[in-house]
């Protein structure tokens, strides 16, 4: 069967600002790596080359960053939704690129360790309707609810206040043309949003058969700070220390990345850490689960469980920074002036902790 993939990169990222001000949620990157290029990569790697991703205002960014996919070895089409009025929406903006194929659908901020390719030979050999991922989670409410009797989903509510199973809907689902019908048949929920939760529902209702499989390794959507700084830490632990900068006077321990043409002059750096192009750490303790990106300055300072992105500064902090994101381009610096003063220029929704 020839599947298509369909990622889904629209939406407004509220949860992520102010990063979200200025980038696309799903280009933060997780150990360096823009969240997207997983679920590109993923799809990549179940077979899938025919791709398209369906995008909002940050159209222009997304674009850029992923191309015509030619650098993973597929084909990716763009895919304007008019506004970000629901999964299910965007499925429905895409029906011309689907067309009567079987696809399947990747929320751009969702991360899974294991890919998906077990997943779609599953899906393609018991031939059900729709195959739907699963997971236990400690929070149900955030997510969109599945409550299954004898190993069938009987019932799937989004965001339910009162959920009657803790088995969240993680964000990628396989589909069969079936789904196009009930994306057209239900109407917007309390959210205003079209949502894909009540599009499977409506095949359930219908007596087509959704499959369920409960996914074991773990799973991440990085649409909150907490989340994104978790799944850093979760790519982190599997990366391969690899030095191919330049290091002076210091203490490596661990595994470590540090890319070509960044200099780390006088540090302690406790792995799992990733460490950008052409970036300059120096007199500084950088601990396990931070990524720094590249062309970024981190000076007399102590880092960990962070992510700092491109061209942003870390300069003679007195305290450890800990479980922080620093977006790109932000000055975190120490002043000689008088009167002594802390000085801000933060964006809206920022946030900042002191001590
Ligand atoms: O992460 C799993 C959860 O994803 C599921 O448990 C929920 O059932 C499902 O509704 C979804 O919930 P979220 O509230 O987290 O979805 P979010 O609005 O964050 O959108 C998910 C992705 O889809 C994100 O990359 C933005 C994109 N999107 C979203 C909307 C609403 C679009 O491309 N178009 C849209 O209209």
């Amino acid at each position: 069967m020839n599947l298509k993939g369909l990622i889904l990169s629209g939406g407004t990222g509220s949860r992520l600002r102010p990063i979200t001000h200025t980038s696309a949620k799903q280009l933060v990157p997780v150990a360096n790596k823009p969240v997207l290029f997983y679920g590109i990569e993923s799809l990549r790697d179940a077979g899938i080359t025919e791709i398209g991703i369906v995008v909002g205002d940050t159209a222009a960014e997304i674009e850029e960053a992923a191309g015509d996919g030619s650098r993973w070895g597929v084909n990716i089409t763009y895919i304007p939704q008019e506004a970000p009025l629901g999964l299910a929406h965007a499925v429905l903006t895409a029906e011309p690129f689907l067309g009567d194929s079987s696809f399947v659908m990747y929320l751009g901020d969702n991360l899974l360790r294991d890919g998906i390719s077990d997943l779609v030979e599953k899906f393609v050999t018991n031939g059900p309707d729709a195959l739907i991922l699963l997971q236990e989670v400690p929070n149900p409410e955030a997510y969109g609810v599945a409550e299954c009797k004898d190993g069938a989903v009987v019932q799937l509510v989004e965001k339910p206040k009162e959920p009657r199973s803790n088995l969240a809907l993680v964000g990628i689902y396989m589909f069969t043309p079936a789904i196009h019908e009930c994306t057209r048949k239900i109407k917007p929920s309390p959210r205003g949003e079209l949502e894909i939760t009540d599009a499977i529902q409506c095949l359930i209702d219908e007596g087509k058969r959704v499959e369920p499989h409960v996914v074991s390794g773990w799973w991440k959507d990085t649409g909150k700070l907490d989340d994104m700084l978790e799944a850093n830490r979760l790519i982190l632990d599997a990366v391969e220390g690899d030095i191919r900068g330049t290091v002076e006077d210091s203490e490596i321990h661990g595994r470590v990345v540090v890319e070509k043409g960044a200099v780390i002059t006088g540090c302690t750096i406790r792995g799992p850490v990733i460490i950008g192009e052409r970036t300059v750490v120096r007199d500084s303790y950088i601990g396990p689960y931070t990524s720094i990106s590249n062309d970024a300055e981190v000076g007399n300072s102590e880092i960990e469980h962070s992510i700092i992105l491109e061209q942003s500064k870390v300069l003679d902090l007195h305290g450890r920074m800990e479980g922080s994101l620093i977006g790109k381009n932000v000055q975190i610096i120490r002043l000689d002036q008088k009167p002594r003063a802390y000085r801000f220029m933060v964006g809206d929704n920022s946030w900042i902790g002191i001590i």
